[in-house]
């Protein structure tokens, strides 16, 4: 088996026999042998329909599901099922155009491991959409792509319109939440390549749509989970939650100075307290925020903690300029200061990841 065409339906009684004639009609001349596997969770005669079509339709498979569990699982489970070397996996509402289904074939066969239509490259667009749901579709891709290092570059990384090989997802652990199965294949996957091709995204003629806010707040715990699952991404939280410890570790040991061992002057305590507080980063990070990129050199190794000093000294000189810049335009040096956290924070985490840690 060539291709396996996997597609989730709730409640679509009047699309599955269009989709099942329009796909028919797309892959007439394509001599390749294909299935389509309904993973169906509807409440309505969707699955009656679906079993009359799996009778008169040897290339018709369905799945249903008593208890529906969404969208991206419905893909999972139709992924275990589904025989092709390659998988597309399209909505059932005629939205995604079957028409391009030879063309994604083609570029997966050519070698491309993941193929997806995109509304967001040139020829391709997202008509099928109310402006609310624009607003709230673009929302979601800033985010993700802010959130997600692995999908930065790709423009249409939350439709549900996509083509990949068997392999991508064969050894991945796929436990997506809510809708987004796409971001968790290009985060979990094994991929190489990634083409996007355009497309219209279509109205919808036949049904509803059941996307909702509970979906939109699914969105967001996804990211998170992936987020935190993701080595790549969740370092710069990492990073910051150590600083943020490293100021408590900085005021403890500040006060321990002080006030238990009467150090003075003040500043000699203060310096101290952020000798301890820097140190005290050090190894979190080296431990945990960077836990897999120690360096294998022992010498390269001995020379991450200066490293790491001097990236702090130089955020100290970031955020000191900022302060001081903002006193000379006469506004609140601790805004200023602020500022200067928070830019200096960047370039220290930027700093340490590309040179102390070199990941
Ligand atoms: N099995 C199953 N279980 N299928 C579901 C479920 C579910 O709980 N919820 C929705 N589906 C099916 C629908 O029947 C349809 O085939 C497909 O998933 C998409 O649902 P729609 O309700 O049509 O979503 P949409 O048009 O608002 O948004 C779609 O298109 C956008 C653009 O590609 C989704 O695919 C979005 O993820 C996507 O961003
Ligand atoms: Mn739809």
């Amino acid at each position: 088996m060539l291709l396996s065409i996997i597609i989730p339906t709730f409640n679509e009684r009047g699309n599955v026999q269009l989709i099942v004639e329009r796909v028919e009609a797309a892959m007439k001349d394509s001599t390749s042998d294909y299935e389509i596997w309904f993973v169906d969770d509807s409440r309505d005669d969707t699955p009656i329909i679906l079993e009359g079509l799996a009778n008169s339709h040897p290339q018709v498979h369905y799945l249903h599901r008593e208890n529906g569990r969404g969208l991206a699982t419905a893909v999972v489970e139709g992924f275990s099922r589904a025989a092709g070397q390659y998988f597309i996996v399209m909505d059932a509402d005629l939205q995604h155009p079957p028409e391009l289904l030879p063309t994604i074939l083609e570029r997966l066969q050519e070698g491309t491991d993941v193929v997806i239509p995109s509304r967001f490259v040139r020829g391709g667009s997202d008509g099928g959409l109310n402006p609310f749901r624009k607003i709230v579709s673009w929302t979601a891709r800033v985010i993700g792509r802010l959130a997600i290092s692995r999908i930065r570059r790709i423009s249409d990384c939350t439709g549900g319109y996509f083509g990949l090989s068997r392999e991508v997802v064969a050894d991945a652990k796929l436990n997506p939440i809510g809708w987004k199965i796409l971001l968790e294949i290009l985060v979990k996957g094994q991929y190489q390549t990634v083409h996007e091709i355009p497309y219209e995204f279509h109205t919808r003629d036949v049904g509803e749509s059941k996307m909702n806010t509970r979906e939109q707040w699914n969105y967001i715990r996804h990211i998170v989970r992936l987020v935190a699952e993701s080595p790549e991404d969740r370092r710069l939280y990492l990073f910051a939650m150590v600083g943020a410890l490293g100021v408590v570790v900085n005021l403890v040991a500040m006060s321990v100075l002080l006030y238990g061992l009467h150090v003075r002057p003040t500043m000699v305590a203060s310096i101290l307290a952020s000798l301890v507080a820097m140190l005290h980063n050090f190894l979190w990070n080296d431990k945990v925020t960077w836990k897999a990129h120690a360096h294998p050199v022992k010498w390269r190794r001995m020379m991450q903690m200066p490293m790491f000093m001097l990236v702090s000294l130089v955020g100290i000189g970031i955020t000191a300029l900022f302060a001081q810049w903002f006193t000379l335009m006469g506004s609140k040096e601790l805004i200023g200061q602020c500022l200067g956290i928070i830019v200096a924070t960047g370039w220290s985490f930027v700093a340490n990841n590309r040179i102390t840690w070199r990941t």
